[in-house]
């Protein structure tokens, strides 16, 4: 079956290193995965997999010794990694909001959870200005994002040819030939260099002088469509006013006074209400998503502060606060690991009616496949900053693939015995210095010669489901997932069939 769904985020090739006293940590090694409009993808794998790295990537939040050496973020045809500062703010928060693990350290604890909730909205909160943008941000983005690529392509090639200057200083030669040859390279790299810088340069700059002249005609135009609206609304305040004076021409007595009054507060409210975002129109929004993600009694609860809600109250008004941006993606990394069971399963009902009423896409972050099993359509299993696995959710519960993927399902605690079943052995690799091969080679009783020398790539297993495991290969012997896995899975998928059987 094609995929057909409409593609909403696409990472692909992403590679994350962070510089430290100890080394490169090499976090996040080549991930490649698509969100689709509407689904939840979940990133299960154990701790320091890389998880967090790829959703902060995604965010542009990284920690500053983090270098992205590889990859890009594409998001409606643009990449995250490449846009510039201005685009960035206007689709981080907005386009994609993240709620974190604890919700304590995302809220202020000395404001009132309403002006919380508020202060994006009254922050922009001139709709003329709002109207003005979002009528040009379409060439704006289109002329900046032109700088940004040149700025990047310049840079990608200087640092390259720093790279060799910095490699060639550090090389011992074994006589002056082989230095000088070198340092012709180098000479020859640094010449092409310049030429590169001077065409890219002109080459840029020649596409963003036509898109400057277009974005000048649309401010132009967006200028008069804004004058034109708000001359409109003026009209229809004044013609109000008339109207309202017109009916009380004449009055006396004191009722019909208040009524005139009343009526012409009203008019002139009606008019703030079209040009500004109000406390007052906030204030309402923020109440109607307190009420969205089921907080009770909205009204009192909007004047609190955050010590006044439990933990799992807390973890809703974080969601709310996500949501007043209409975010079309959500990034959730592990929003329940510090939430007691019960708790916990309430915000995941939240997060999924949430994702169905306004198709969102959701991007999950857990450790836990109990928890993916509640929210994912899709899953990508992730160790030692690669993933190893990915496809729906049924393709990884009932077929998986990967030796690691099958050490997941062996360890998440039982059903009903609430037992693990078995820990994974051994320790996750250093990231300073990952293994060649499948990484997950030394802690697998099923590996293989090969998995400790070269990277497996990933096999079809079908259109939607691919794992990266050399038994997949076609010379691999034929290794038969554990007992504990395939027996688990032997008695979900019955139990599926009674409860099939019963609702028949
Ligand atoms: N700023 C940093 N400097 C150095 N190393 C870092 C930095 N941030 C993350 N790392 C390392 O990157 C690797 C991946 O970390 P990440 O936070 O993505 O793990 P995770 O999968 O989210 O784990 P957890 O389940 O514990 O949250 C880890 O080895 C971590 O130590
Ligand atoms: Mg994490």
């Amino acid at each position: 079956m094609a995929e057909t769904k409409e593609k909403v985020l696409s990472v692909n090739n992403l590679v994350v290193n962070f510089r430290t006293d100890n080394g490169l940590v090499h976090a996040v090694r080549d991930v490649s995965f698509d969100v689709f409009k509407g689904e939840t993808l979940c990133i299960v794998g154990e701790s320091g997999s890389g998880k967090s790295v790829t959703s902060k990537a995604i965010m542009g939040i990284l920690a500053k010794n983090a270098i992205i050496a590889n990859g890009n973020i594409m998001y409606r045809g643009e990449n995250l990694l490449e846009v510039s500062e201005e685009e960035f703010y206007k689709i981080r928060g907005h386009k994609i909001g993240m709620i974190f693990q604890d919700p304590l350290s995302s809220l202020n604890p000395i404001v009132r959870i309403g002006k919380q909730i508020t202060e994006a909205m009254l922050l922009n909160n001139d709709k003329l200005k709002l109207m003005y943008n979002d009528l040009i941000s379409d060439d704006l983005i289109h002329y900046k994002n032109t700088l940004a690529k040149m700025n990047i392509a310049i840079n990608t090639e200087k640092k390259t040819i720093d790279a060799l200057r910095y490699e060639l200083k550090k090389k011992s030669y074994k006589n002056e030939a082989e230095r000088e040859a070198d340092e012709r390279l180098l000479k020859e790299k640094e010449e092409h260099f310049k030429n590169f810088e001077k065409e890219t340069h002109e080459k840029y700059t020649a596409e963003a002088k036509v898109l400057k002249e277009k974005l000048k005609e649309t401010e132009k135009e967006a200028k008069q469509k804004v004058k034109e609206y708000k001359h409109s609304v003026n009209e229809e305040y004044k013609q109000k006013v008339a109207n309202i004076k017109s009916k009380y021409a004449g009055i006396s007595n004191s009722d019909e006074k208040a009524k005139y009054k009343e009526e012409l507060k009203n008019a002139k409210t009606e008019k703030m209400d079209k040009l500004k975002i109000t406390k007052a129109e906030a204030k309402r929004r923020a109440i109607q998503i307190m009420k969205e993600v089921g907080i009770p009694e909205p009204e009192k609860r909007y004047r609190q502060y955050p010590f006044e809600f439990s933990g799992g109250m807390r973890q809703r008004i974080v969601i709310a606060i996500a949501l007043t941006a209409s975010p079309e993606v959500l990034i959730c990394d592990e929003p329940t690991t510090a939430l007691d069971v019960t708790i916990q399963a309430q915000i995941l009902e939240l997060i999924n009616r949430i994702k169905a009423e306004r198709n969102l896409s959701c991007i999950f972050i857990t450790h836990d496949l109990g928890v993916v099993a509640n929210m994912a359509d899709r899953v990508a299993v992730m160790y030692a900053g690669k993933i190893v696995e990915y496809g729906k959710a049924e393709e990884i519960f009932y077929e998986p693939k990967h030796p690691y993927t099958w050490a997941l399902l062996s360890s998440i605690p039982d059903v009903d015995s609430k037992e693990k079943l078995e820990a994974i052995p051994g320790t996750p690799p250093n990231m300073i210095y990952p293994p060649e091969g499948d990484a997950f080679a030394a802690r697998s009783k099923y590996a293989m010669n090969i998995d400790f020398r070269k990277q497996p790539p990933y096999f079809k297993v079908s259109d939607t489901h691919y794992a990266a495991t050399w038994l997949l290969d076609e010379h691999a012997p034929k290794v038969e997932m554990p007992k504990i896995v395939s027996e688990r899975i032997r008695i979900s998928l019955e139990a599926a069939a009674k409860n099939q059987a019963v609702n028949e």
